[in-house]
């Protein structure tokens, strides 16, 4: 047997540690392309030969005037650092910088007590991208995956409006963002006050997401707009089973469907009153009760409510629960009318006209001074809705790049003549034009259907204006149900911001 092996059967082990540790570092610092080993302050101590053909490319013409920097300092994305820091290999890793692309690996170095005093670095490969081929394609494609779909998750997660959607820098829109951002800080019940059109439903969406639960969903229930008789299985969920036929799985309430995060109850003035103590409830000890289930569900919920009507009015009427109406009213931010910060007007056509344009696909069209002081003289009962439907009409009527009075003209003057209304927080949708012509003018023929829709239109506005804009009781004054007052109210607007004459149809 040679000596070398006769000596080696009798080394205790920890020698036989020191030596695999010495062969290993020999084995590697000799076939690696390049190693090199880093102290604990991170500043190289040595390089190996091979290291030296990268230097050029790292920017370095000798190795004296590399070693002693610090190892972050001259080799780019280097991640010796964090080895050092964490005490933790890094096997393999793909390491770019101005010099290629290599594949490396990092070793921390330990004294006897276990310290980490730095660290070994080597260079396995270089231009993986050659020598590691199929390896290399499916990283690239990995990254670019991840990339997208960080791009993805990025854009779904920037919420769609902010506080700061809220367009307008005078004092009461400023005022009003004010106390927005502040009861986004909070989980409080709030509530929302406002005419049609200034901006509740916009600013609802911002308070949520300013708020903690933006991560999770927002949910509207537009009160006026679902039939009284569904309303309470919409608000709080069907137990499966509750109904026979179609409805047998049972199904989700809007709460439920808002846990952790906001629901908007929209137009809570015309919430019925027998619902209304069992939204009391709900509010008060958070928990639900889906129909035809006796099981309560906990749920975790912020309220944001929102109406155009007068609420202390309606309780003093008796239509409105004055223990709800205290309840909600623990953080009320009350919106502005258009009129009252015509300040704003310029910052908000601006706004209104860019959103426009981007949606119709038409060119962007600018107001000159005469048309901006026409808008400033009228007077907005249908407040931002109203001048946004005014623009979208003068920019589809016109192919000039730039509105002047004469484009707003026909359009303001029926709206114009009759003031503000009495009611401050009348409902009137703004699209309903409020002096529309006679049905039946003297020398002109109108066609039935036009006439009884004309016929229908009046009834309307007047059964709205007869009730200071409550929805229920011009339903109930027309003879109509509420839902199909709402679906009329929705064919008239629509026909309105296109401009066309409407045909209305019954149920
Ligand atoms: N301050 C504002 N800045 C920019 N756009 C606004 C602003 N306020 C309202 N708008 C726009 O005006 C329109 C009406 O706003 P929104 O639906 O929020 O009003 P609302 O108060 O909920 O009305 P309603 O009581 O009739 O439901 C929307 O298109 C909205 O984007
Ligand atoms: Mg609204």
């Amino acid at each position: 047997m040679p000596p070398i092996a006769a000596s080696m059967n009798k080394l205790p082990d920890d020698q036989m540690l020191k030596l695999a540790a010495q062969s290993m570092f020999n084995v590697f610092a000799s076939t690696a392309m390049g190693s090199m080993l880093v102290d604990r302050q991170h500043r190289i101590v040595w390089i190996s030969e091979s290291y030296k053909q990268f230097l050029p490319a790292l920017g370095f013409d000798s190795a004296e005037a590399f070693v002693g920097k610090r190892v972050e300092e001259v080799v780019p994305n280097t991640l010796m650092n964090e080895v050092i820091d964490t005490g933790k290999p890094i096997l393999v890793d793909l390491l770019s910088n101005q010099a290629g692309t290599f594949l490396v690996s990092r070793l921390p170095l330990r004294n006897e007590a276990g310290e980490v005093i730095g660290a070994f670095g080597m260079v396995l490969l270089d231009q993986p991208e050659t020598t590691m081929q199929p390896l290399m394609t499916k990283f690239a494609r990995l990254q670019r995956e991840l990339d997208s779909a960080r791009q993805q998750l990025a854009a779904q997660r920037r919420p769609k409006y902010s506080i700061a959607s809220f367009v307008g820098s005078s004092a009461a829109a400023v005022e009003v963002k004010r106390q927005a951002r502040r009861v986004a800080q909070t989980d409080s019940t709030v509530l929302l006050l406002g005419e049609t059109g200034t901006g509740k439903e916009l600013l609802a969406h911002g308070i949520h997401a300013a708020s903690a639960r933006s991560g999770k969903p927002f949910v509207a229930v537009n009160i006026a707009a679902v039939p009284e008789s569904l309303l309470e299985a919409e608000f709080f969920g069907v137990a499966p089973g509750a109904y026979t036929g179609a409805d047998r799985k049972g199904r989700e309430g809007k709460f439920k469907a808002a846990h952790g995060g906001t629901l908007l109850l929209d137009e809570i003035g015309d919430m019925p009153l027998a619902l209304q103590s069992k939204l009391l409830r709900v509010l008060q000890e958070q928990e639900v009760e889906p129909l035809g289930s006796n099981q309560l569900q906990r749920i975790d919920v912020r309220v944001i409510a929102a109406t155009s009507r007068d609420l202390p009015a309606m309780v003093a009427a008796g239509s409105f629960r004055a223990d709800l109406y205290y309840r909600l009213n623990v953080l009320p931010i009350r919106l502005p009318p258009l009129r009252e910060r015509l300040g704003d007007l310029e910052a908000l056509v601006e706004t209104l006209a860019e959103d426009i344009s981007r949606r119709s696909g038409l060119p962007h069209k600018s107001l000159n001074a005469d048309a901006m002081e026409l808008l400033a003289r009228h007077d907005w009962p249908g407040n931002i809705r109203e001048l946004r439907n005014v623009l979208e009409q003068a920019t589809l009527m016109t192919d000039d790049r730039s509105l002047g009075a004469r484009h707003f003209g026909a359009l303001l003057s029926a709206a114009a003549q009759p003031k503000a209304p009495v009611e401050p927080a009348s409902e009137m949708p703004a699209a309903i034009p409020v002096h529309s012509p006679s049905p039946v003018e003297p020398d002109t023929w109108t066609p039935l259907p036009q006439a009884l829709a004309e016929l229908e239109r009046r009834s309307i506005r007047q059964a709205l204006q007869r009730t200071g804009g409550n929805k229920l009781a011009a339903a109930r004054l027309l003879g109509i149900s509420r839902a199909t007052l709402y679906q009329k109210l929705a064919l008239i607007e629509a026909a309105a911001s296109h401009n066309a004459p409407t045909t209305l149809q019954g149920d």
